[in-house]
Parts: C-alpha cells; structure tokens; sequence
C-alpha cells in the first residue's frame, strides 16, 4: 500500500469544474436558495432541543444565570469555527461541506475520516433531537386529554419513567423522521417553504416568552449572577459557567449544516458567509436574552433536576400568562421539525459528495429526475435513522452528536492555514481575519469543550472512526475517482 495515496487531494479547481459541467449538463441540484432562506436555514436546526431543554438544567446544576456567559462563551468557539466555514464554503460551494473542504486540503483519508464523522453530527443528531420530540408530543398529548400508550414511546433499552416496565419502540420518534424524510425527497423548495414556517412559528414563541415575561424578571434571581463555586469542578463558579458552555454547546450545533445547502444557493459566493454567520449571531442573541429573561423569571435552583419543557414551564409559571405553556409546546414541537429535517438534508449532501467522489455507492448521488433531489439516500437514511430513534434511547447519542461536530470543527479550523499555503491564489471572496490566529483559536476552544466530554464519549467517537477506517480500507480507498487515471 502506498502511503502517499492516502493523502493525495482533491483540486479546487477540479471541484469547480465539475460544478460547471454538472449545471450544464442539468444534473445537479435545484439553485432555489437566497440569503434569507440560508439563514432561515441556519435559524431551522439551531433552535431546538438545545435552548428548550438543556437551558433549564445547565443553569440549575453548572452555572445558575451565568448561564448567559455560557452561551456567549459557545458562541465564540462557534463563530471562529464559522468563519473558517465561511471562508471555505465561499470558496468551494459544493455540499460536502467541512468532508470537501477537508479533500482539498489534508488528503482522502481525512476527508473519508471527517465525512463518515460527519454521519454523528446529522444522522446521530436527528435521532437524538427525534426522541425530544417524541418525549415533548407525549406531554403535549397527555395535557389535552389524548394518553398515548408510553411503551410505544420509549426505547426497548429504556425503562419507562416511575415503572419497571421497558419500551418497546419509539414510534412517534420513527415517524417524524420517516415524515421529515418525505419533504425532503418531495424538493429543496418545499423543504424551505416548510423550514420557513417551522421557524417563523419557534422565532413567534421565543420572541414571545421574552416579551411577556421580561417585566417580571425578579432582579433577586440574577444575584448573585454566578453563584460561588460548591468546592467540586463544574458546580457553579467560573468552572460551573464553561461546563454549562460544554452542555449548551448542543444548541449551536448544525449552523454548518448550511454550507451543505451550497450547491443548492442561488449565489453562494456572497450568501453562504452570510447564512452561515448571520444565524450564528441572530441565534447567539436570542439564546442570551432568553436565557436572561429565563432565570431572572425563576430561581435556577428551581431548574435543578428538571428535564423536558420543565424550564420555559416553571419560568411561565411565575408570570400570569400561565395558558402560554400548551402554545409554546406546540412550537416547540414544530421547531424540532425543522431541527430534524435539515441535519436529514445535510446527511444526505455530505453522502452525495462522498458518493461522487466514489468513496460510497452510486445510490447516494442518484438525483431523481423530477424532483432532483438524492432521493434514494435520503429514503434509506430516513428508514436507517427513523430505526435508530426507535430503538436506542436518546441520551446516549446526545453526547456523540457534540463530539462530532467538535471534530469537524477542528479538522475545519486547521484546513484554513494549510490551503492559505498550499492555494495562495485561489479566490477566496470571503477571507477569515487574522490567519492563522483565529482558526488555531477556533481549533482549541473547540478542543476544550471536547475536553470536558466524558471519557466514554470519546470511547465511542474511537469506536465509530475504526469502524469507518475499515469500511474506508476494504472499499472506498479502490473505489475512489482519485485513484482513476
Ligand atoms: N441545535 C440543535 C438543537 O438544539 C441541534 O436541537
């Protein structure tokens, strides 16, 4: 085996002239997206379980209302790695994302290592939110009078919550991924049309719950505002504050889901930095003031210990706009839609471009002749993922989902540098500042937050890359174009 053919790399040129022959040839995927619905895009998978959920208990066990530097700590690690996305997804629009830019830069072997990463952040990370919303219908259901049979809520490896008794299958989960799955299959206009709704819906509540809820912020609440450290690591204090930032890292992932859409923008030279960027900052605000108005409503120790809707519901519960609840439910589960159906569509991006690339089936890239979208992987990822959900509960998959997506930030990041050097005259119309310093900022914040992961997460992400070393050894390194003549 020749070593070198490990890192033999993808041209940019190559790529952009494949693009070219590809438009003309009227084979590629349908240009519909402007500026607005990239970050619309953006906003659809970022808002979700992240703010809903995890919110309410990173403040009340880590970080109290320093919840609110959390998030902005988060946001700095994400908007670093986001201009590096930027930089690249302006530069090589095509729907591989962080796995293209990765083939350009460091050689097929990372490439192959970062996209088969890639399938924790999406698929991993669809399921995982496909549980949430499973748990949030369930609730939904039970409140206005429609019990649902828990066991068919619930995992088979999950015991249902004060019972003895196991799941069976999650098919509320199943379903809406199988449903999500469907709009993608029907077109990229129709999955924006619906992310548009989803999101105007999610943006409706979350701007409402600020609204009603900040003239009865209690300014006691916010005091002390990080709460003194108990004596362990983690609990409150500074400590406390970046573990909550670890935790509510989840609420930012997928903004880099909107670089896989580039083969679908109209102009993805000037819009993708600005889908990319403008949905990190829009959802960085939000997640402040909502996060603020959050714990000023209610004491974070009232949070400790809570899951689910617990968090907006006790902090609704302080204000007399106590019928808002069902509502934000509603939303809540209409903006975990949106969440799921765009990190299904950046699977299957990232799949057709390792599939065009040969390192997978020709199945991934088959576009349908109508509705010019990969239907055929986004029917098997949707049956794929759809089990999943069913089957594996969903707190083990969270924490893989961060890891990675923590990878791929840093393999991105560190790309930045190596393609300055080796492409210096490649046109670049958006340049991050300051290389190689921010990308090796962007590569150790993330690096840090990877660090507070537990040990068996990492156990796992190992577990996942050997399995996909061995698929990348017995198939995709002879079937790959690069090796061709
Ligand atoms: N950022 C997404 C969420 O919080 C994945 O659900």
């Amino acid at each position: 085996m020749k070593l070198d053919s490990l890192f033999r790399t993808k041209s940019v040129l190559d790529i952009q002239h494949e693009l070219a022959a590809g438009a003309s040839a009227g084979v590629s995927l349908k240009r519909h997206l402007g500026a607005t619905s990239l970050v619309l895009f953006g906003v659809g998978v970022l808002i979700g379980a992240g703010i809903f959920s995890l919110t309410g208990m990173a403040a009340g066990e880590y970080a109290g209302p320093g919840i609110v530097l959390s998030f902005v700590i988060s946001a700095v690690a994400c908007a670093l790695a986001g201009l590096c996305y930027a930089e690249f997804a302006s530069m090589v629009p095509v729907s591989g994302s962080a796995y293209t830019y990765a083939y350009t830069t460091l050689g097929e072997f990372f490439a192959w290592i970062i996209g088969w990463d890639l399938v924790l952040e999406y698929a991993a990370g669809a399921a995982t939110v496909a549980t949430s919303w499973s748990a949030y219908l369930m609730k939904f259901c039970g409140q206005v009078g429609i019990p649902l049979p828990p066991q068919w809520a619930a995992s088979p490896f999950s015991i249902i919550e004060g019972t003895q008794v196991h799941g069976i299958f999650n098919l509320p989960a199943a379903f809406i991924v199988a449903l999500m799955s469907l709009v993608l299959i029907k077109g990229i206009r129709e999955s924006a049309m619906l992310n548009a709704v989803l999101v105007a819906l999610k943006l409706f509540v979350i701007l409402a719950f600020i609204g009603l809820g900040w003239s009865y912020i209690n300014p006691a609440n916010h005091q002390p505002f990080i709460p003194p450290n108990t004596g362990e690591f983690g609990q409150f204090g500074w400590s406390g504050v970046f573990r909550g930032a670890a935790v509510i890292f989840f609420a930012y992932i997928g903004f880099d889901a909107v670089s896989t859409a580039a083969q679908e923008a109209k102009n993805p030279r000037r819009d993708m930095p600005i889908g990319i960027l403008g949905s990190l900052v829009l959802c960085t605000l939000l997640y402040c003031i909502f996060s603020w108005v959050l714990t000023g409503l209610a004491n974070y120790k009232e949070f400790s210990g809570l899951s689910g809707l617990a968090p907006v519901a006790v902090a609704i519960s302080h204000t007399p706009y106590k019928f808002f609840t069902l509502l934000v439910e509603l939303a809540i589960l209409a903006g975990f839609s949106s969440v799921i159906m765009i990190l299904l569509l950046g699977q299957s991006r990232v799949f057709l471009s390792m599939s065009k690339d040969g390192l997978l089936p020709s199945a991934f890239s088959e576009l349908h002749p109508k509705f010019r979208t990969p239907w055929k992987s986004n029917a098997l990822f949707g049956v794929l993922v759809a089990l999943f959900a069913g089957l594996v509960p969903g707190h083990i998959i969270g924490e893989m989902t961060s890891i990675g997506t923590l990878l791929a930030f840093v393999i991105v990041c560190v790309s930045v540098p190596i393609l300055r050097r080796s492409m210096p005259q490649a046109e670049r119309p958006f340049r991050v500042p300051l290389v190689p310093w921010i990308p090796i900022a962007g590569a150790l914040s993330c690096l840090g937050i990877m660090a507070s992961l537990p040990g068996e997460t990492w156990l796992r992400l190992v577990v996942w890359l050997v399995i996909g070393c061995v698929v990348y050894f017995a198939y995709s390194r002879h079937k790959s174009h690069l090796r061709q003549p």
